[in-house]
């Protein structure tokens, strides 16, 4: 039985990983400092990513879009502290891994080149899918249709730049995972501060109460959408075609 990403499920999680959170952000803000990095995931969005690693521990991540690594580095520290698991990244530009702290790299394989072209690359397990690559409808349609059919059911998902607003915006890549998910009767978790004002209002203060509040980054959108893959999204194949021989 899979645990629903939820904001009780969440809260659990803060407390339950509070340390090493601290330390991790520690590092992120220092990070974020000592090189050319572009953070791109706001605090919550990136502490939830985190969170969701630690609990799972999956042996398999699958990123698509990296830019300049900073959630490539959230995940591999969630990935180093749960001491096993892999990254497979993609991004069509190829400067993500100037921006990676040595220390991490060793869980982790980058593929440069359109991920739609190179899904030879795709591991044939994923225990875990995160994308925040291209933001338009296109793009959505091609991985909800050709990737995930192939991925386990039941694995977190999660999908960046859906909730700048209240609303998706029309024919973007989050108003067609939107239509996506209602489609499968599937729910999702966001902390956006435009969509879900309440589960923002309610990690912010249970963040104070841990003792977490000095920011790593100043934005407070947090548009990512979590969800758990839908059984009945899946097919038992790899991105390639092959049928998968693991289930979770
Ligand atoms: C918003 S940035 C990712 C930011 C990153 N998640 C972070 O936290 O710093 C989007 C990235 O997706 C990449 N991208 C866009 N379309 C892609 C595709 N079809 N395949 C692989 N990467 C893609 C772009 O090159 C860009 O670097």
């Amino acid at each position: 039985m899979t645990t629903a990403i939820d904001l009780a499920h969440i809260s659990e999680l803060y407390r339950t990983h509070r340390d090493d959170l601290a330390r991790v952000r520690t590092h992120m803000r220092t990070h974020q400092h000592h090189t050319a990095t572009t953070p791109r995931l706001d605090d919550l969005e990136a502490e939830i990513t985190y969170l969701l690693l630690r609990h799972n521990t999956p042996a398999t991540v699958l990123q698509i879009g990296t830019g300049h690594g900073w959630s490539t580095t959230w995940i591999l520290h969630a990935l180093h502290d749960n001491d096993t698991g892999h990254l497979h990244s993609f991004d069509t530009q190829d400067h993500t891994p100037h921006h990676i702290p040595h220390h991490l790299t060793g869980r982790w394989t980058f593929t440069h080149g359109d991920v739609r072209t190179r899904t030879d690359h795709i591991p044939t397990h994923t225990d875990h899918l995160f994308i925040d690559a291209a933001h338009h409808g296109l793009f959505a349609r091609w991985y909800l249709h050709h990737l995930l059919p192939a991925l386990p059911p039941g694995i977190p998902v999660s999908i960046h730049d859906v909730f700048h607003q209240r609303h998706a915006l029309p024919f973007t890549e989050g108003a067609v995972v939107l239509k996506w998910l209602t489609t499968h009767t599937t729910s999702f978790f966001t902390a956006s501060a435009a969509r879900a004002p309440h589960h923002h209002q309610a990690l912010t203060d249970l963040k104070k109460e841990l003792g977490l509040t000095e920011p790593v980054r100043t934005g407070h959108r947090n548009p990512t959408i979590y969800f758990r893959l839908p059984h009945s999204a899946t097919r038992r194949t790899t991105p390639t075609g092959a049928p998968t021989t693991r289930t979770r």
